[in-house]
């Protein structure tokens, strides 16, 4: 029988995850608390499949079929039949261990629950439910279905059966999986976190510009984008949130202090590409 997902919060990474899995014969529950969002969401899956049919990547008869796997859910106990539950809301400890707690009863008690939290920490969110074991981080990168990389991130509590599960559900989506212990950042943000810090901090002694830093780490170091590109496609805002999350977790380690260039850049609504204003201009290219 079908695997059935369920997806909480139906923002950016929600309709990744849908997406994907959609397109990979699962069948989706897609919950949010904004109605709207579900409703936007779903287009906007629609239109980036349509992209993909124009580019041959998939027929329009994959499309199809795979949005017809979608189903809109407004109320969260609908997802009491699935196996799998994805919850990506926003990044707030207290957000996502009230609703954990919430999941926990709804969810059949086989059901895997999965956070795609960026930083915080697997084995708290867990916490907040009676059955630890089956929670897990599947951390997912945006966008969803071009980036291969899924961290599957064991709490403190995590089954070994979780974690093989839960890999095999990243694989059948088509990602690659790695797995690592529940640690702040994870492998990824906890190694772009320096990446990103100490070009923030020679571009703060003035040793040279911006568009030198990324240059020259394309350029000698073989990246496909410098760290000033990255910030702003990640969004300024997001790498920030990231850095602060690593730096409380921590202990504030002088070592992950986040950068008051970015802080500022993030304060005066400078997010990066999506508002086309960050360290780059987009709005001239
Ligand atoms: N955006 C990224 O690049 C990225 C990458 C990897 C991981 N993440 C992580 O994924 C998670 C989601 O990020 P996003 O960028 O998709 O956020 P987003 O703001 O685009 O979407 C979050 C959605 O959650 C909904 N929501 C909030 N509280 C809810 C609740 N209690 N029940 C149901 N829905 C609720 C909101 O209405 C919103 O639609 C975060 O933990 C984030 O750190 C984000």
């Amino acid at each position: 029988m079908a695997i059935s997902i369920g997806i909480v919060g139906a923002g950016t990474m929600g309709a990744g995850i849908a997406h994907i899995a959609a397109l990979n014969k699962f069948t989706v529950s897609l919950y949010d608390i904004n109605d709207e969002v579900i409703r936007r969401s779903v287009e906007k899956i629609n239109f980036e499949m349509k992209r993909s049919v124009d580019k041959n990547k998939i027929s329009d008869d994959d499309m199809k079929q795979a949005l017809t796997r979608i189903k809109k859910r407004t109320n969260i106990n609908d997802l009491d039949t699935c196996d799998i539950i994805f919850e990506a809301v926003l990044e707030d400890i207290k957000v996502k261990k009230d609703l954990f707690k919430k999941l926990d009863q709804i969810a059949h008690h086989t059901a895997i629950l999965a956070t795609n939290t960026s930083t915080l920490s697997v084995t708290s969110i867990a916490a907040a439910t009676k059955k630890p074991e089956r929670v897990v981080g599947m951390h997912f990168f945006n966008p969803v279905h071009e980036i291969q990389l899924v961290e599957i991130v064991k709490g403190e509590r995590t089954s070994d059966e979780t974690m093989k599960s839960a890999a095999a559900i990243a694989e059948q989506l088509g990602k690659k999986a790695v797995q690592t212990k529940d640690t702040p950042g994870y492998i990824v943000n906890r190694v772009s976190h320096p990446f990103y810090n100490e070009a923030l901090k020679i571009l703060g002694e003035n040793a040279t510009t911006l568009e030198e830093i990324d240059r020259i780490v394309k350029k000698s170091g073989g990246f496909k984008m410098g760290p000033f590109e990255l910030m702003d496609l990640t969004g300024n805002d997001v790498s920030l949130s990231v850095a602060e999350s690593i730096y409380e977790q921590m202990y504030h380690d002088p070592r992950f202090q986040p950068s008051r260039i970015q802080k500022q850049m993030v304060e005066a609504g400078m997010f990066g590409k999506k508002n086309k204003l960050g360290f780059y201009n987009y709005e001239e290219k």
